[in-house]
């Protein structure tokens, strides 16, 4: 194999190229080539000036995070960084595509930066549970002061090139490419080399606002521990020299690397692009899908239709009346105006967006959508109604999707000719923001019918998840035993506040109970009556959710479920009420209320989830491990920074995670069976990941 980086002359200019597809990641190899070409440039008298560029998409889009699992590879990317600064010719970083993480540390190593409009660029490393480690959080700082730093590397939120010019990171905003970049690197060939001051960085800051700072800092991390360091680490370029910094950066990315978070956000990282690549779709090209129908303009409906409508496809949505109609258009149009106020499309887009929308009210809108999404209520006979008509108005070539969350797309579908252009795609709410869709297959399904959910998924720019059929697909049938358990835990003797506490205090945005209370008891309740007839005679049935129910306590929109809510306020209190209810019901049973420490509780919620999931691969409903985290973590607010369920489960060992199951399944005989694949692997701690090749 050639070497990545090659070099051409174009009169006295260098242009030393990287050519490292996809993203040009800054590997060993590519490092290598850097670390020559200084050396051959340096000593090449025919040289005024070197430019430093990439083939293919983009410039470096950072260092090559498969190389992160092993030991760090010399030459290391800060050396090689500091030997491009201490260059004796002026080198220009030629920016385009995503510039990020050492990709962005590389060109800051340069002299100059000059970048095309689209460029973003951005220090992305935190959100691997790291911190830039090639000097980015020390060259920043001295560039761009302590605010911009500050915002760089504790959030890795991108920014756009004014913004960067504006920080002092790009030098100039060049369109025409390569001419405006041999010219700018003729101009640095007269002037001498400028170097960075290798001082400490100044600030205005005083220590009281770097306090401030770190709190909020801390508080927005929700446990993740990169943030936080990533902050400390800039802090250090306003009291030490570079060389010194640089010492630290490299300790904290060192740490962070070797650190369990660190590990659970790239395997998160690759995960989220690997569910895209399922077995069953290998090779297969997706059926084309240029316009969309949607049934149903409720709350689901407009959420589909604003993602579509947004990803440049054409939308139809069918109501039962005119009002109805009107009212979808209503709340698409809202949706579209949050995003022009969150800065995400400008009005003129909104307007053009707005106009891909036809609204009608009889199936006959439907004859032409090479696609149609069944959004309506989540029922099987008005489902059923819905196919039924679908299977006379949409035309005979047309994929039928239902967005189901729960209920099996056969059992509602029959009357449709060639069911192999059924699928299910569960959106989860708000379907405009959130990012998972489960791609739910039937016996029957195409695979190029599965491809093109995939492609309408990746169109709209969220992640799909290949599920199989059962009762609540992936996600929602590992939500009901983590809902179970937690009504298991409440009745026996935990509260809602302390449940609700331990899990935030493990990473969720909320607990079981304030979810419960946000989304509505009334769900939950219906489920489990349709539930009824199926459900094993000897399961533990902790009757507390209906009695809630029953007495009138609906959830958050009635003022009082779990929890008791001031009028219109979201913030949850004790309700006596609610809470004389569980105690009554625990008397009634014969249950002492035992106490629970925090641990225990995360541990057994956990547990059940792992076991649930087990017995979902072993099905064949998902295909690897990876995917059951990916859906948790993008659909079920599982942090990120433990990689989800399973990759929890790796990290505290299988065996652990076993010990803890078969201790509930013993206490609820009849309750839970323990997954004979949990138990295959936990027997001598085998981690799940080894079934994700
Ligand atoms: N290292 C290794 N592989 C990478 C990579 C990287 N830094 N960035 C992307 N890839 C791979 C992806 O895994 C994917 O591989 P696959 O085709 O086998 O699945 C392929 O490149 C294409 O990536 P995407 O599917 O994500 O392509 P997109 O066009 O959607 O996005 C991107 C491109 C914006 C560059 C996105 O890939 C991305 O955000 N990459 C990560 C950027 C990053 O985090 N950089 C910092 C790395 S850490 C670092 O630099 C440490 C330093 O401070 C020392």
């Amino acid at each position: 194999m050639g070497t990545p980086v090659t070099i051409r002359h174009d009169g006295e200019i260098a242009i030393v190229e990287i050519d490292n597809p996809p993203v040009n990641a800054v590997g060993q190899a590519v490092r290598q080539g850097l670390w020559d070409a200084v050396a051959t440039l340096d000593a090449d008298p025919q040289i005024e000036a070197v430019l430093l560029t990439c083939a293919g998409r983009t410039f470096i889009a950072g260092a090559d995070i498969r190389e992160f699992d092993g030991g760090a590879l010399e030459p290391w990317l800060p050396e090689v960084v500091e030997r491009i600064h201490a260059a004796r010719k002026p080198w220009t970083a030629v920016l385009f595509g995503t510039v990020l993480g050492g990709g962005l540390e590389t060109a800051l190593g340069c002299h100059y930066r000059i970048a095309h409009p689209d460029t973003k660029l951005g220090l992305p490393e935190v959100s691997l549970g790291l911190v830039p480690g090639a000097g980015g959080t020390q060259r920043v700082p001295r560039i761009s002061g302590a605010a911009a730093a500050v915002k760089l590397v504790t959030t890795g939120a991108p920014i756009c090139t004014e913004e960067a010019e504006r920080m002092g990171l790009i030098d100039r905003i060049v369109t025409d490419l390569p001419a405006d970049a041999l010219h700018f690197a003729r101009d640095t060939a007269a002037k001498p080399v400028p170097r960075l001051d290798p001082g400490p960085a100044q600030t205005d800051l005083t220590s009281e606002d770097w306090e401030e700072l770190r709190e909020d800092v801390t508080r927005k991390a929700r446990g993740q521990i990169s943030p936080v360091r990533g902050f400390d680490t800039v802090r250090k370029a306003f009291e030490t020299d570079l060389a010194e910094g640089m010492k630290l950066e490299r300790q904290a990315f060192m740490d962070l690397k070797a650190s369990a978070q660190s590990q659970a956000l790239r395997h998160a990282f690759f995960a989220e692009r690997a569910v895209a690549k399922p077995a069953a779709l290998d090779g297969v090209t997706p059926r084309e899908v240029a316009s969309l129908a949607i049934i149903g303009g409720g709350l689901m409906g407009s959420g589909i239709a604003t993602a579509a409508l947004t990803s440049g496809l054409p939308v139809t949505v069918v109501e039962q009346s005119e009002e109805a109609a009107a009212g979808a258009r209503d709340r698409i149009a809202g949706n579209l105006a949050s995003a022009v106020k969150r800065g995400k499309m400008t009005e003129d887009q909104r307007d053009a967006t707005l106009a891909r929308l036809t609204t009608a009210t009889g199936y006959e809108a439907v004859a032409e959508a090479d696609m149609v999404i069944e959004a309506v209520f989540e029922d099987t006979d008005v489902k059923r109604a819905v196919f039924d008509a679908l299977a006379t108005h949409a035309r005979g070539d047309a994929i039928l999707a239902t967005n189901t969350s729960y209920i099996d797309p056969t059992s509602f579908t029959g009357a449709v000719p060639n069911p192999d252009r059924i699928m299910g795609l569960h959106f989860f709410s708000p379907a405009h923001i959130m990012r998972l869709v489960e791609v739910v297959r039937t016996p029957d399904t195409a695979a190029e019918v599965l491809a093109a959910g995939f492609a309408l998924a990746k169109r709209m720019r969220k992640v799909a998840v290949l599920s199989g059929i059962c009762d609540g697909f992936i996600g929602n049938r590992i939500l009901g035993a983590y809902g179970r358990m937690a009504g298991y835990l409440l009745e026996d003797g935990a509260s809602p506040a302390q449940i609700d506490g331990a899990m935030k205090a493990f990473g969720m945005p909320m607990g079981p109970f304030e979810m419960f209370d946000m989304a509505g008891l009334q769900i939950g309740y219906s489920n489990r009556k349709r539930e009824a007839a199926t459900r094993p005679a000897d399961q533990r049935y902790s009757r507390i959710p209906d009695l809630i129910v029953e007495d009138g306590a609906l959830g958050q929109k009635t003022g009082r479920g779990y929890y008791a809510y001031d009028d219109g306020s979201r913030v949850a209190r004790p309700s006596p009420e609610t809470d004389a209810i569980i105690a009554c019901e625990r008397e009634a049973r014969g249950i002492a209320p035992r106490s629970f420490s925090d641990e225990e509780i995360v541990a057994m919620l956990h547990a059940v989830q792992v076991n649930e999931a087990a017995a979902i691969l072993e099905e064949g409903i998902a295909e690897r491990p990876l995917d059951i985290d990916v859906v948790k973590m993008m659909g079920y607010g599982y942090p990120r920074w433990r990689g989800g369920p399973m990759q929890e489960a790796d990290a505290r060992g299988t065996d652990t995670v076993l010990a803890t199951m078969r201790g509930i399944a013993e206490a609820d005989p009849g309750s839970w069976t323990v997954s004979p694949l949990l138990a295959r692997l936990g027997a001598d701690g085998t981690p799940f990941s080894t079934l994700d090749k």
